[in-house]
């Protein structure tokens, strides 16, 4: 059990028995065989008589993706969701769908962390929601798993994703510059990539097409700022587990600006995300902003219909 202390108080004290408390994953194993631990299971001790539950922790692909979008708010939801005992998640972005596919899926297996029986396994790259080949792909490696996307206003994503970008490459055309084709006509250049991440609708449409829709989540960037128990709340309820990540593991830090954890995993410091995440935006010019979100106006009303969710941004 040394991988796993934080289980420590889920589990049955007669260890033999290998009863692990009533972990309502049980219950999401039984709607997802296709992506439970059998078949994609690498034991590490494999000799166990017929019928009992393996104690060993063993590589698995994973039952639940967050697969976007860049700058909505993944890292935070992926930190929250790691407080939760019954979540093993891969810390970095293994961009296995989008860019190292060849290298196969006993590849993709081995950069999963460890997990016993009825943990799910999860990983986050944010590209998957916008890589066209990636819905098939992923579709391929299970028809059941769970999707997450964290949305949040288009504009102020291509904001926060242009202050990133200039952040690293200070020298790039202005903003401004890059959003138009041609300033004087107003002409969007909608394949930029900051504002072509934010056509969720055209998006969402290509995942649609390889899973329904109740197999994907669909969090608000904005309530994960606001309210992130109450997200978190839902996130828990569609991955099938008890709510036990809730508003006691959260603070909002006044000088962040954001909500930060009391007590992150493995550690009893409070912690806040790192300085890329919450950063001051670069500032832009108001008519620009106007015209964008008259540009998005009908791709947002478009993705309101397909969620099935009004995310109100003007
Ligand atoms: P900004 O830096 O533009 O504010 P991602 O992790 O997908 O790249 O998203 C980064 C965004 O997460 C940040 O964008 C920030 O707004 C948002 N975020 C949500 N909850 C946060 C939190 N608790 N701490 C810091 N940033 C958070």
């Amino acid at each position: 059990m040394s991988y796993y202390p934080h289980l420590s108080s889920t589990l049955c004290n007669n260890k033999r028995q290998h009863c692990r408390y009533n972990s309502p994953i049980r219950g999401l194993h039984r709607c997802s065989p296709g992506a439970g631990a059998k078949a994609n299971t690498h034991h590490v001790r494999t000799n166990l008589l017929p019928g009992l539950k393996s104690w060993t922790a063993a590589r698995r692909l994973p039952q639940a993706l967050i697969i976007g979008v860049k700058k909505g708010g993944t890292r935070a939801l992926l930190e929250f969701l790691r407080l939760h005992p019954d979540i093993r998640a891969l810390g970095s972005e293994p961009h296995f769908f989008d860019r190292h596919y060849s290298r196969g899926l006993d590849w993709y297996r081995s950069m999963m962390p460890k997990a016993l029986d009825g943990q799910i396994v999860m990983e986050k790259t944010p590209r998957y929601f916008v890589t066209v080949d990636t819905p098939a792909r992923v579709h391929a490696m299970s028809q059941d798993v769970k999707l997450i996307v964290v949305v949040r206003d288009p504009v102020t994503r291509a904001i926060s994703d242009y202050t990133q970008i200039i952040s690293k490459t200070p020298d790039i055309p202005s903003f401004e510059s890059l959003a138009f084709k041609n300033r004087t006509t107003g002409q969007i250049d909608s394949l930029w990539s900051p504002l072509w991440i934010g056509l969720y609708a055209q998006h969402m449409e290509r995942w649609l097409a390889w899973f329904p829709r109740n197999q994907i989540h669909l969090v608000s960037g904005e309530r994960l700022i606001s309210d992130p128990a109450g997200e978190l709340g839902k996130v828990q309820d569609f991955l099938g587990l008890q709510r036990i990540v809730t508003d006691k593991h959260f603070y909002f830090n006044k000088t962040k600006g954001f909500p930060c954890l009391k007590k992150p995993e493995g550690s009893s410091k409070p912690h806040c995300l790192g300085k890329t995440k919450g950063r001051t935006h670069v500032s832009i010019d108001p008519e620009v902003i106007r015209k964008l979100r008259d540009f998005y106006k009908p791709h947002n009303q478009r993705f309101y219909q397909l969620a099935g969710q009004n995310f109100g941004w003007h």
